[in-house]
Order: structure tokens, then C-alpha cells, then sequence
């Protein structure tokens, strides 16, 4: 009569998967003849307390199935267990006439109880009749199944946080990629224009300094020359028409005045070139693949001659005015080239800032992260940062026009640390552009002006490579400030 019971089976251990069907599922194969009497099944679930239903047979054969739940609603009725309790089963059967409900062993449990739960409310507790492949059944217990269900649900969560994790995973993966990728590009680009510069001025190196070396030479010699032509004008001082001629139509007061001058301009001129030459070779470094001691002032200098151009004044006699406060910084162990081209990013940024808020032709603003908005200052204040005169603010002042401003600090901070300071009194940035601008390829510039790799590429280099810090320090209308920091020995 009874083939097979998983009476106390503990759903808990049952190793369920998304897809488990019906047939892993623990169940009741508990048969008994239609000829068997209602007092017989009355025991059987008196003893079986766990016991959903009853499958019942004739001849071997399934005939359908009576529910405990039905069973008891039906005796607890007056007079019902005197009525049936000698009668077969079969009476009993013929009278509740039961609708059971049979899904195939191999249905999902997803499915089952979906299915199951879709019952008419009067039947939707009744136990589960499973038809076998071998023919046979099972009956399993409707709360069974929700449980079953309820596990698979937990695991269905479970996967999914993991999928998401993984689909995190990847994403920070596809992240580093990029990065990856950027960085790639930009060295790439870095290199291949830090070696066009140094070639360049590799080039233009000699023969500024022939020209440098000499425009002493050419200087001595025409005082030479000018010295013989005054000692000419002391003892002949009465020369030939045709000398006179020519003295008036070279005008030689004139010329004896001017060539001074003229050699001068020259000599600065060449000076100059011989400064930018040395910030090219300086700003490329490309011999220094290695770390090196370097002076960090050195490495903005150079970067500021090469921008130099950008800071003159407009047409609209806009300029921008670079306030230099530097401290007494140690030599810093890093990659200078690399170094520069973190100056030169956010340099450029901060110009590129600055242009943007002359066009919309804002004033600079006062209330701004440099200390204060600054009157016309004599340049020389301006790199001495004499801060009497740099702290003086417009209104106290009365008179000058603000500054569209860059000010670089530095300092050397107790913690090991360098601390370079860049900041601009340009339009700033809001909360949503700041938290992005070190993604790589965020830009807020036009297509063709802005990369979006800049400062990503600095972060790199500063937080990576160097174990340094980049901050910024932004907010509309406050202008903007990058805040490096820079491990003394890396
Ligand atoms: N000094 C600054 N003032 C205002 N916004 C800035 C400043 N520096 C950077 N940003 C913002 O950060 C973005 C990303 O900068 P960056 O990575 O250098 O890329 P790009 O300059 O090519 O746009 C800029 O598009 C801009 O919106
Ligand atoms: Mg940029």
C-alpha cells in the first residue's frame, strides 16, 4: 500500500536550481484501494499526521485523490463518520466527487506553482497530484511547493545580484580599459610630440647660439668701428663733398644712437629664443624616462613660456595675469616630463576657462578661490607676491580693473608632501560637470576644441604613477582650484 514517504523530508536541503522540476521535490506515494473502508483512511491520517491526501486505486489503476483538508471538512459534519465510517472509500469518493489536479512530474516548479496557485480559491491549498513518468503518482503538499518556490525565488535574487555584480565588474573593467586606452593615446601623442619638440629645438638650438655668441663679437667690433669714425671726425673734420654726402643720407647721428638699441633688441631677442628653447627641451624631457630629482618650478616656468602665448593680451586688451607664489620646495623625485604635462593640462584648462568667461564678457569674479579679486599690480609684485598688495581688493582700492587671474602656489607641507596649487577666477564648474571631469573623454568643450582626456590623464599620472593627490575645488561662479600633491621621494 505504501511504496514511498519522505515524511519529514527537510525542504532546506534540497539543492534546487532555477530550473528544478516537480521531480525534485519530496511527495507522498501513499495509495489505497477504493474498496478500502473510510475508517481504514481515517487512521491512516490519524497516524500520518503530515499525510496532504490519499491516492486512490482500483485495480491498480489511479483513480483520483481525496485531500485530508477535504476529508476532515467532511467528517466534522454531523453525523458524516456514523453515515461512512463502515462504507468503502469508494462512497465516500462518489459523494465529495473531488477535483484533483495533476501536473506532469516534469514541470517546473516556477511553473507548477504558478499554475497551482491559479486554482479556484476553494481548491487553491489542495495537494498537488504528480503524474510519473512510470505512471505512478505522487502527491505533494501545496505549502511544499511554495516553499520550494519561495527557495528558488531567494535563489533567482541571488543570481541576479551576481549577474549584476559581474555586469559591475565588467563595467569597471571596460572603465580601466578605456583609461587603459587614453592613456595609451595620450603617451603615444605625448611622445610623439615631445619628440617633434625636442627635435625642434635641438634644430633651432645652434644657430641661436651662433647668433647669441656672436652678437658680442658684432657688438665690440661696431663699437670699434664707431670709435674710428669719431676719431675720422676729430681730425678731419672738414671731409670730402662726397663723404658729406653720404653722412647726411645715412644719417649718421641717427644711426650712431640707434645701433646700440638695435643690437640690444637682438640680444634680448636671442635670449629669448634661447629660453624657449631650453623650456622645449626642459617641458619634453624625454631623456628622463626615469625619476629624477627635479625643481618643480622649473617644470611650471617652462610650461608657462610655452603657453605664454595664450596669456598675452586679446585685441579687446584682455589678458591673463599669472600670480606666482612659490615656496621653498625640496627637489621632488618624479617623472618631470610627466609632471609637466600635468602643469600643462590644467594650465591649459584654466585658460581655456578663462577665455570662455572673457567671451561671455562676465567680470572676473570676487568672490573667487583666489584670495581676492587684484587691481593693476606692478609685474614685478605680481611674482614676489608681496601680500600687502595682492590682498587688496578692488572695492578697498577704488581704482584699477580686476585681473583675470591663474595663481600657482607651492609649498612644502610636514607630510612628506609638495602642494601646487593652480587656480583660476574663471566661470567655474557645477557639482555634476566636478564629478566627472576625470573621466576620461568627459568634456564640456565643443567637438574639435576639448579631448575629455586632460585631466583623466592627470589623474593618472598623479594619483598612479606618483601615489600623489588631484583635487578640485570648484563651484559656479567661485572659479575653480587643482589642488596637487606630490610624495617629496615616490
Ligand atoms: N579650470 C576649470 N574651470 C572650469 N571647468 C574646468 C576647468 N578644468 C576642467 N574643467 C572641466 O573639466 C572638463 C574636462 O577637462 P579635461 O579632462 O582637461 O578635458 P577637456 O579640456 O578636453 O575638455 C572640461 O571640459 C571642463 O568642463
Ligand atoms: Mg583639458
Amino acid at each position: 500500500m505504501i511504496s514511498h514517504t519522505l515524511e519529514k523530508e527537510n525542504i532546506v536541503q534540497l539543492k534546487l536550481n532555477l530550473n528544478s522540476s516537480l521531480q525534485e521535490l519530496p511527495g507522498w506515494e501513499i495509495y489505497m484501494d477504493l474498496n478500502s473502508s473510510v475508517e481504514e483512511l481515517a487512521k491512516l491520517f490519524e497516524q500520518k499526521p503530515l499525510l496532504p491526501g490519499i491516492l486512490l486505486v482500483q485495480d491498480q489503476h489511479y483513480v483520483g485523490m481525496i485531500s485530508r483538508r477535504k476529508f476532515y471538512e467532511y467528517m466534522s459534519r454531523p453525523y458524516s463518520l456514523a453515515l461512512f465510517s463502515n462504507k468503502p472509500i469508494e462512497k465516500l469518493y462518489n459523494w465529495l466527487q473531488p477535483e484533483s489536479f495533476i501536473i506532469s512530474e516534469n514541470t517546473t516548479i516556477v511553473e507548477a506553482t504558478q499554475i497551482a496557485i491559479q486554482r479556484s480559491s476553494e481548491l487553491v491549498y489542495e495537494p498537488i497530484v504528480v503524474a510519473l513518468e512510470s505512471g505512478k503518482h505522487r502527491l505533494i503538499d501545496f505549502h511544499q511547493l511554495l516553499l520550494a518556490h519561495s527557495q528558488i525565488h531567494v535563489l533567482t535574487l541571488a543570481q541576479l545580484q551576481q549577474a549584476t555584480e559581474q555586469s559591475r565588474i565588467a563595467t569597471t573593467n571596460l572603465r580601466l580599459l578605456q583609461d587603459n586606452h587614453a592613456q595609451l593615446v595620450q603617451n603615444e601623442k605625448m611622445v610623439a610630440l615631445g619628440k617633434l619638440v625636442a627635435g625642434v629645438a635641438h634644430e633651432i638650438n645652434n644657430p641661436i647660439n651662433f647668433i647669441a655668441g656672436n652678437l658680442d663679437y658684432a657688438n665690440s667690433y661696431i663699437q670699434d668701428l664707431l670709435a674710428l669714425i669719431n676719431l675720422y671726425q676729430k681730425y678731419y673734420p672738414k671731409p670730402k663733398i662726397e663723404i658729406k654726402n653720404l653722412i647726411e643720407k645715412i644719417d649718421l647721428d641717427f644711426l650712431i644712437a640707434d645701433l646700440p638699441k638695435v643690437l640690444n633688441s637682438m640680444k634680448v631677442g636671442s635670449k629669448r629664443i634661447q629660453e624657449i628653447v631650453s623650456s622645449l627641451r626642459n617641458f619634453s624631457r624625454l631623456d628622463e624616462a626615469q625619476k629624477k630629482a627635479v625643481d618643480i618650478h622649473e617644470g611650471i616656468d617652462s610650461t608657462l613660456l610655452i603657453l605664454q602665448h595664450r596669456l598675452k593680451e586679446n585685441s579687446k586688451g584682455q589678458g591673463i595675469t599669472v600670480r606666482k607664489e612659490y615656496g621653498n620646495l625640496p627637489l621632488v623625485e618624479c617623472y618631470a616630463g610627466q609632471l609637466n604635462q600635468v602643469f600643462m593640462n590644467i594650465i591649459s584648462n584654466a585658460i581655456d576657462a578663462l577665455e570662455e568667461a572673457m567671451v561671455n564678457s562676465h567680470s572676473p569674479f570676487s568672490s573667487c578661490l583666489l584670495p581676492s579679486v587684484f587691481i593693476d599690480a606692478p609685474s614685478e609684485a605680481m611674482v614676489k607676491a608681496d601680500s600687502q598688495l595682492t590682498r587688496q581688493k578692488i572695492s578697498d582700492a577704488g581704482v584699477g580693473r580686476p585681473h583675470w587671474m591663474i595663481r600657482i602656489s607651492t609649498k612644502a607641507l610636514d607630510t612628506g608632501y609638495v602642494e601646487i596649487r593652480i587656480a583660476d577666477n574663471g566661470l567655474g564648474m557645477t557639482e555634476e560637470v566636478k564629478q566627472r571631469i576625470f573621466d576620461p573623454f568627459f568634456t564640456t568643450k565643443p567637438v574639435g576644441r576639448g579631448t575629455g582626456l586632460g585631466l583623466s590623464i592627470s589623474y593618472q599620472i598623479v594619483v598612479k604613477k606618483h601615489n600623489g593627490f588631484l583635487e578640485c575645488i570648484s563651484a559656479p561662479g567661485e572659479g575653480t582650484e587643482f589642488v596637487i600633491k606630490i610624495p617629496i621621494k615616490v
